[in-house]
């Protein structure tokens, strides 16, 4: 073993010059090879595992480990300072001075905190998702982070599952333009600018199919609906630049994801040429003992490294075992060698050899700017989903004499941030009542809290009622805490928590115009408000500038064109109830005996890709050509879209095919585009649709893609029920 001293300083003086030349140069691969090469070659066994390890936050014991060089990587530390101070550790104090790539978890925001990633996908608006993330990163990257895991590109057809909040839902196309959308916005380019962080898809792979919706439960699936539904948000990622993957925590047809060779090393690195590195979720190299596939930390380290896990959150397997194993022969140190390149890769194409450090100043500068907030204002706007408005309810005017403001959620400032709060601070949060406040005047409103979130209490209820009864109109601000949805928060219920839905009853009794608000990480099942209540908005948590965006939308200065990326339930036992199943031999009918329930109708209570707009839309002319694909790699499906109302408003044009005839059972309709248009009052436009080819195979029982002849049925509308419908077919 070579004798550990402090000679960072003097190697990285050695290497100066190929360091500027690479500096200055663009990055070819072969320098970029060259350099690892010499890098490896001064490395011990020790410090190449260091480099595979990942720890969490600034203590003694991990600083010890990254002056040991034992450390590779570290998670949640933030801010200039901190990283400057920790950096430096690594850079002044390790033997090979070899920078830390420094992760957080920026899902929605670092400091501007944006609409969750389930309002996000609301807005079907790629391109201010992109922007969203252009924000974070520029944040992040100026407070000292390189390294984001996210986006999380699950596929989430439970809403059980709490961590629905953090996906873009039910829809592989869908969660795959925006998977794509976030990666560009974090990375933008070229990840090596100092304003990019480094994108991390997540969680590889299915975690979104635990059963029961029970966070990290067990997910079978078969391998079609692994490739149709969950892998096209990951492949998408990739595709966009996506440079690492995060291995998740559950099994996967009985096999851990953080032990699966099949999904690491066949999937991700031989089909798709993956050239990243993976990271495990955190500690799932240590859960591989729960699982039941290792006896031993020493067995699932080997296990995790050879099924392609390259680096270990924060479970220390790699560091405590790794060398014994290569030391008993049972791993090859090619084996460790691989993921060490794979790692220093990337560290330096992130150029933290040349820009280990930020300076505060940026920071200062960039965090929280009016820009970034605006652009929040944007995309919150954007995320809102007006899922019912009898009579024309909303908007409501400014003239109004007086409103009552009402609910638990109303006045608060921490829930609009969401489960992934990052840097965000609940006083940077405008609540649904300040919007309010600064879109009319203070003393026509009637604030009252009326209950709490999760509490059975009615005490509150009399001075809700009160309020409501001298207002023009009452809204109410109802829903879910933070801390109701995100990781390990499923829940079993999804009713509004407490005595929310007793608090609407309540106020609705009064007869005073009701519209409610719902701020929550999750469809909910509100069947009797979506009855009762005339006008009813899906919010989600939208971030700092949640009241704003509320307050212009409650009151006509914005006119809402979210649509849902998630079906809503009835009941939770309808659950797992997604817009793109398969047909049944016996489809839903008055006969007794088809596909139904007794108690309660198969379908849902807001259906995937819905919601309303202040004017109205009509689709006409529904053209497909050619009407046989023929010979040719596409047709384009187009329909005229009119805005037939009396303002401008904004629609998403969605197409679904379904493959009708085929060898396997396909799905009743699949979304294979959209398009978010605004239009003026009067307006009208054909909207294009391109269909490749391509886009219309599937996986059939050999689990080889095909693209099968036959009809296809095509719909172009404005949710996934309906809608223009046509044909088009592909023959041999
Ligand atoms: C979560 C990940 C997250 C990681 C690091 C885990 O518990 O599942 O989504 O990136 O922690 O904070």
């Amino acid at each position: 073993m070579m004798k550990v001293v402090k000679l960072g300083g003097l190697i990285w003086l050695l290497l100066l010059p190929l360091t500027l030349a690479i500096a200055g140069a663009p990055q070819d691969n072969s320098r970029i090879e060259a350099r690892i090469d010499t890098l490896m070659a001064k490395m011990t066994l020790a410090e190449k595992i260091g480099q595979l390890a990942q720890y969490r936050d600034i203590s003694d014991e991990n600083l010890a480990l990254i002056r040991a060089g034992k450390a590779g990587s570290i998670l949640s530390v933030r801010g200039a300072q901190a990283t400057n101070h920790v950096q430096k550790v690594a850079i002044e104090e390790s033997r090979l001075g070899i920078p830390l790539l420094i992760g957080n978890d920026v899902i929605h925001g670092y400091r501007t905190i944006f609409p969750i990633p389930l309002a996000l996908a609301s807005s079907w608006a790629p391109e201010w998702v992109q922007k969203s993330a252009t924000v974070a990163a520029q944040e992040a990257a100026a407070s000292g982070t390189h390294w984001t895991f996210a986006p999380m590109v699950d596929i989430a057809r439970d809403p059980r599952w709490g961590r629905i909040a953090e996906c873009a839902g039910e829809d592989p196309h869908l969660g795959s333009v925006m998977a794509r959308a976030y990666v560009q916005g974090f990375q933008g380019e070229d990840f090596s600018a100092s304003t990019a962080v480094i994108a991390c898809a997540k969680h590889y792979v299915a975690y979104g199919a635990a059963t029961a919706g029970r966070d990290y439960n067990t997910v079978d699936i078969s391998e079609q609906t692994l490739r149709e539904i969950y892998l096209p948000p990951f492949q998408a990622a990739i595709d966009a630049g996506a440079i690492t993957i995060m291995s998740a925590f559950n099994c996967l047809n009985g096999v851990p994801a953080s032990a699966n060779y099949f999904t690491l090393t066949q999937i991700l690195r031989q089909e798709w040429g993956f050239g990243g590195f993976v990271v495990s979720d955190w500690n799932s190299v240590g859960e591989l003992l729960n699982h039941g596939v290792a006896v031993s930390y020493s067995e699932a380290g080997k296990k995790a490294l050879l099924a392609g896990v390259d680096m270990d959150m924060g479970s220390h397997v790699y560091n405590q075992n790794l060398a014994d194993l290569v030391t008993n022969g049972e791993l090859a140190v090619a084996d460790i060698d691989q993921s060490v390149r794979r790692i220093l890769r990337v560290k330096i194409r992130k150029r933290l050899f040349e820009q280990p450090y930020v300076e505060p100043e940026r920071e200062a500068a960039t965090v929280l700017s009016a820009e970034n907030l605006a652009i929040a204002l944007q995309v919150a706007r954007r995320s809102i989903v007006l899922l019912k408005n009898d009579n024309h309810l909303l908007p409501l005017s400014k003239k109004l004499k007086s409103l009552a403001v009402i609910g638990p959620l109303a006045a608060d400032r921490y829930t609009p941030l969401g489960s992934w709060v990052c840097e965000g601070r609940a006083e940077d949060v405008i609540s649904v009542l300040a919007g309010i406040k600064q879109k009319i005047a203070d003393k026509k409103i009637l604030s009252v809290q009326g209950c709490d979130i999760a509490g059975k209490q009615t005490d509150g209820f009399a001075a809700a009622v009160a309020a409501a009864q001298r207002a023009e109109v009452a809204v109410l601000v109802v829903g879910e805490s933070a801390n109701l949805s995100g990781e390990a928060a499923s829940r079993t219920s999804l009713d509004l928590p407490g005595g929310q839905e007793g608090l609407i009853k309540a106020v609705y009794a009064t007869g005073t115009p009701t519209v409610v608000v719902l701020m929550n990480g999750r469809p909910l099942t509100i069947n009797w408000t979506a009855e009762h209540v005339p006008a009813i908005l899906e919010i989600w948590q939208l971030g700092d500038q949640c009241g704003n965006a509320v307050a212009d939308v409650l009151f006509g200065d914005y006119n809402p064109g979210g649509k849902l990326p998630v079906t809503f339930p009835r009941s939770v036992g309808q659950i797992p109830l997604y817009y793109n199943h398969l047909n049944t031999g016996r489809p839903p009918a008055a006969d007794k005996f088809t596909s139904k329930y007794i108690d309660l109708p198969v379908t849902p209570l807001f259906s995937f890709g819905c919601g309303l707009s202040y004017t109205q839309f009509d689709y006409r002319d529904l053209q497909i050509t050619p009407a046989d694909f023929g010979d040719s790699a596409a047709i384009i499906a187009s329909a005229v879209v009119q805005n037939t109302g009396d303002r401008s408003g904004d629609e998403v044009v969605q197409l679904y095919v379904q493959d009708v005839i085929a060898s396997l059972s396909r799905p009743v309709k699949e979304l294979k585009g959209f398009q978010r248009i605004t239009l003026a009052a009067g307006d009208k436009q054909r909207v294009e649709f391109r269909l490749n080819r391509n886009d219309l195979g599937f996986y059939d029982k050999d689990i080889k893609y095909v693209v099968e002849p036959g009809l296809f049925k095509v719909w172009i509308g404005g949710n996934s029920e309906g809608g223009l419908e046509g044909s088009f077919e592909i023959r041999n």
